[in-house]
């Protein structure tokens, strides 16, 4: 007997939805009362969701780490070894696979030296982003104390069950330095002499750093250099790095957004001396912002921005087009690298994401590049995951830019102040597609039509992910219209579901966000879904 078994959500902004299937079957035809569809096909599997898709970007930059992250043992904030522990508390809630450090612009001018050995002798050095920082802003911010180092970030990682992901300095340490850094985190106890350096600040065992970015943005503040100069720079720094019986993984600084030519032109090179050079690469990262608002009056980086918190809705939809962008970024540059990597050996790892607004929201004045989340922004990143589900074998790793007090923050904070923002909330509900067998996933909803500086313009409605726990199938989905919540009918082909729930994010105001005085303005809630068998 082929069963169908319809379930309906009413989804405004936001969706996380969970079913339980009971046993394998086959569907036939939709009803029509839906305001819109989605179609599971179990049957067509993408590839496994990797966890570190859902990964983090803590930088050295304004009130990340000093403020943000670290808080310092002596601190009156409730702390775990200096780290604020309402932030790993909140992160504990969402499986948070890995976390990047210590840059972003930051790593290329970072000498890792410094943040080892005694805490007091550790030196003071300019932090990259010092120009940028006000008055107003602490002297950490614009003097580096390095008192949160390797050491701490390792640390921090392992109080979140995360793996840490360092980015080396490529631009102003030569290539000893890294795999010098790379000895001093994964020699074995007292194997040599960084082992015993380690030992001593308290850290007997090794550290088992897999991840390894090469520098970043080679193209820009990682050091102006050509595809070509940064390719043989990539292989001068790989061709010897002591393993200590690990897997490295180099991942090589990639792209900012479309730049095709930045990705040829590495590839290449680095084949011209033999494809088998590509081997030493294990992941190319891309990096995406959506900042330009300016509905296409200006590529100006500074005039281009929108304002983080004072928008109408064309800057919302203007702002998830430019987001939207990933999935052809995605799909571009691993057209070029196949050209080059046809196994496909060569992974994206999309290690910078997220809505870039012009200063003037942060809730802590003083924090450089801090802008305060809306529901917007939660939209906006769970369209962004669901595109990271949608390509599996591609994307191995992604990191939102970045964790607290900055772009893209799940969490805010200052001093003994700190909030989840609907960022957070975000990853809390996607959590769960993590290692999860991606499955096609077809929507069907009316596109959102809005005017444009007078030019009718247009959005997709409504799109998601789906994937697969084995008898557990988790769905997230975007409902992008600014005031329009869409009854969602669900068929599941290849299953008979026996239950279902729902969770939703959404507010009546579009400009809702959480702050420190009003922590819960924008929580997701349970949310009906209602399941029946067709016959
Ligand atoms: O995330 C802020 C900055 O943006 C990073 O330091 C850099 O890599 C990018 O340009």
């Amino acid at each position: 007997m082929n069963i169908k078994r319809r379930d309906f959500i009413r989804n405004s902004s936001l969706a996380a939805t969970g079913f339980a299937m009971a046993s394998r079957y086959s569907a036939g035809v939709f009803a029509q009362s839906a305001d819109a569809r989605l179609e599971v096909l179990l049957d067509e599997p993408l590839g496994t969701i990797s966890p570190n898709i859902y990964g983090h970007f803590t930088e050295n930059l304004s009130g990340v780490i000093y403020d943000g992250v670290w808080v310092g043992e002596d601190s009156k904030v409730p702390n775990i070894h200096g780290i604020r522990k309402e932030l790993v508390d909140e992160m504990r809630k969402i499986n948070p696979p890995i976390v990047r450090f210590p840059g972003g612009c930051f790593a290329d001018s970072y000498d890792w030296r410094d943040g080892i050995g005694p805490t007091d002798k550790r030196p003071r050095r300019t932090n990259f982003w010092a120009g940028g920082e006000t008055a107003a802003a602490p002297a950490s911010h614009r003097y580096d104390p390095n008192r949160f180092g390797t050491n701490e970030f390792v640390q921090f990682c392992r109080l979140l069950g995360a793996q840490p992901y360092l980015a080396a300095n490529v631009r102003s340490l030569p290539a000893e330095q890294f795999y010098r850094w790379v000895e001093y985190c994964n020699s074995p106890p007292g194997s040599t002499t960084l082992a015993d350096e380690r030992a001593a600040a308290g850290f007997k065992d090794a550290f088992n750093v897999r991840y390894w970015g090469v520098g970043n943005e080679a193209w820009g503040c990682g050091g102006n250099f050509t595809p070509q100069a940064y390719a043989t720079e990539f292989r001068r720094y790989t061709t010897w790095v002591p393993g200590s019986g690990h897997d490295l993984a180099f991942i090589g600084a990639g792209p900012d957004g479309a730049n095709w030519e930045w990705t040829r032109g590495f590839f290449e090179e680095m084949s011209r001396k033999g494809r088998g050079q590509l081997r030493s690469l294990y992941g190319w990262a891309l990096h995406h912002y959506a900042w330009n608002l300016s509905r296409g009056k200006t590529q100006d980086w500074e005039k281009g921005k929108g304002d983080a918190v004072n928008f109408d809705p064309v800057d919302w939809y203007e702002l998830l087009h430019e987001g939207d962008r990933m999935e052809s970024l995605i799909e571009g540059h691993w057209q070029i690298m196949g050209e080059f990597d046809p196994e496909h050996h060569v992974k994206l790892v999309v290690d910078e994401w997220g809505p870039w607004y012009r200063p003037g929201s942060e809730l802590t004045p003083g924090d450089q590049l801090e802008q305060l989340p809306t529901l917007r922004d939660a939209v906006f990143s769970g369209m962004s995951l669901d595109t990271f589900n949608r390509h599996p074998e591609k994307v191995d790793v992604a990191c939102c830019a970045q964790l607290i007090n900055c772009l893209n923050s799940l969490y805010l904070a200052h001093e003994d102040k700190f909030c989840v923002t609907p960022v957070g909330h975000v990853f809390t509900m996607y959590a769960a597609h993590q290692n999860g067998q991606s499955v096609r996933s077809e929507f069907s909803a009316p596109s959102v039509h809005y005017d444009r500086d007078g030019k009718p313009a247009s959005f997709w409605g409504l799109r998601g992910s789906a994937s697969l726990h084995d008898k557990q199938l988790v769905i997230t989905a975007v409902n992008t219209n600014v005031k329009d919540a869409l009854e969602t009918q669900v068929l599941v082909r290849g299953a008979r579901v026996s239950s279902g729930e729902g969770t939703v994010l959404t507010a009546a105001d579009i400009h809702a966000r959480n702050t420190f005085e009003q922590r819960q303005a924008v929580t997701p809630k349970p949310e009906h879904v209602e399941s029946k068998a067709i016959l």
